[in-house]
Parts: structure tokens; C-alpha cells; sequence
């Protein structure tokens, strides 16, 4: 459950959010608008990257501002350029990197950090230099990163923007449909461009001007936003 009440964020002095007052259960939640019409922002606030100036954000009972620690543990975050998130030199070594941050046993840490590769596909390229992966692949390991600590609400920003037609379907299936092996969080979050992906969730909200506009059936939500181009 997602709750912000008077939601805004102000940066030096120039508000980009405004007034978000919003309820989410809905599992799936996309979240769509025109470039620099505060998605990011809003999805920051989720995990605390962003601090409110007024209002608050809640996540599954979390006061994200202030529990901050609680909140990181509590929402994973996907963002759009993987290099931004795989810290460690080869793909192993930054799932393991993942359990033991989320307290995981030594002694079960490789075990289940190859499990994991092998749940997205890439187990093949455990122990590779992780610069050298594709760029589709370096975002299933971002996401198996994420998804292997089991956040309880996921945030993806613009999880699909950068990769291919094949590999952002498979990352949209990952998000939408998951992984029935792995834990799935109880809410995922996608902010994207890709109306098919956002057509795909329970429900849409649409940003514009640092306000949320619209929400609602992602069906309705998407042709009115289409409509405004036609
Ligand atoms: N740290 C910041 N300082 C100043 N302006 C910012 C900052 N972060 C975002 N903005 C501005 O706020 C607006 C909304 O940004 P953002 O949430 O990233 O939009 P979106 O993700 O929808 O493209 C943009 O005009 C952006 O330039
Ligand atoms: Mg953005």
C-alpha cells in the first residue's frame, strides 16, 4: 500500500512537485507523462532518494521520510541505466553483494547468488567482467539485484528506455508477469514511455507540469494522453 498525502518537492527555491494526494493497492502501477513532468521526482520519493518539502509519502506503513533506512529495505529501485547500479566487478559478486546487504548467511550467499543468475537467464555469465555484458543483460542483473533482496514495492524508472525491442519485452514480462521462482513484491511501480507495458498494469497514473493529473484505467488513462498528440 502506497499513500502520499499533499505530496511536493521544491529544489532551490523552484517547486517540480506539487500537491500529490494519491491511495495505490493495485499491484501493478504505471505511471506515464511527458518528460519532465515530475515522474522521476514522484518516484523517488518512494524510496527516499527524494525528501518531500510538505507532505508525506508512505509505503506499507513505512513513513519513508522518516524511517529512511526501513524504506530502502522496504522499496527496491530500478533505475534506467543499469551502469548507475552494478557495483561490483562481476555479476556474482554484485548479487552477493545484494544478499548480504539484505543479511543473508555466508555460507548461503554464493549458492543463492547463482540461483538467482540462473532464474534471469544468466547464469552463463556469472563470473564475466560485468562492463562487458550486453546492456540487456546488465539490466536483468540490476534487476536480480533489486529482486533478490525482496522488497516488498518495487520502483522502476524507465526500466526499458535504453534496450533493445527483444530485450524490453523481456524485461516488461519480468516486471509485469514475473517470476514465479523468485519473491515477487506486492506492488510494482514502472515509470515508461512504452504505453504497450503501461497498458499492461492495474492502473495508470499520468504526470503533467509536477502535478498528478490524471489516474485511473490504464486503457483511458493512455488514449486521452495519446489524444493530446493526435
Ligand atoms: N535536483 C533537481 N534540481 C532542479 N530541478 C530538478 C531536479 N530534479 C528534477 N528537476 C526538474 O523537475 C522537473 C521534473 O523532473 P522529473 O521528475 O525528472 O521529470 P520526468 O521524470 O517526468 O521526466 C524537470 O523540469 C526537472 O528539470
Ligand atoms: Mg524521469
Amino acid at each position: 500500500m502506497i499513500r502520499a498525502t499533499g505530496l511536493g518537492v521544491e529544489v532551490d527555491g523552484v517547486r517540480i512537485l506539487s500537491d500529490v494526494t494519491v491511495a495505490l493497492e493495485q499491484p501493478r502501477i504505471a505511471v506515464i507523462g511527458a518528460n519532465g513532468s515530475g515522474k522521476s521526482t514522484f518516484a523517488r520519493t518512494l524510496n527516499g532518494l527524494v525528501t518531500p518539502s510538505e507532505g508525506t509519502i508512505e509505503v506499507e506503513g513505512t513513513d519513508v521520510a522518516r524511517e529512511a533506512r526501513r524504506a530502502r529495505e522496504v522499496v527496491g529501485f530500478l533505475f534506467t541505466n543499469p551502469d548507475a547500479q552494478i557495483l561490483m566487478p562481476t555479476p556474482v559478486e554484485d548479487l552477493a553483494l545484494s544478499l548480504r546487504a539484505a543479511g543473508v548467511p555466508r555460507g548461503e550467499i554464493d549458492d543463492r547468488a547463482r540461483a538467482a543468475l540462473e532464474r534471469f537467464g544468466l547464469d552463463g555469465h556469472a563470473d564475466q567482467p560485468a562492463y562487458s555484458l550486453s546492456g540487456g543483460q546488465k539490466q536483468l542483473l540490476a534487476l536480480a539485484a533489486v529482486l533478490v533482496r525482496a522488497p516488498r514495492v518495487l520502483v522502476a524508472d524507465e526500466p526499458t528506455t535504453l534496450l533493445d525491442l527483444g530485450n524490453a519485452r523481456r524485461m516488461a514480462d519480468l516486471l509485469i508477469d514475473g517470476d514465479a521462482a523468485a519473491d515477487r513484491p506486492a506492488q510494482t511501480i514502472v515509470v515508461t514511455h512504452d504505453l504497450d507495458l503501461a497498458a499492461r498494469c492495474d492502473i495508470a497514473l499520468r504526470f503533467a507540469d509536477g502535478r498528478l493529473d490524471e489516474i485511473g484505467e490504464p486503457r483511458d488513462v493512455i488514449e486521452r494522453y495519446r489524444a493530446e498528440f493526435a
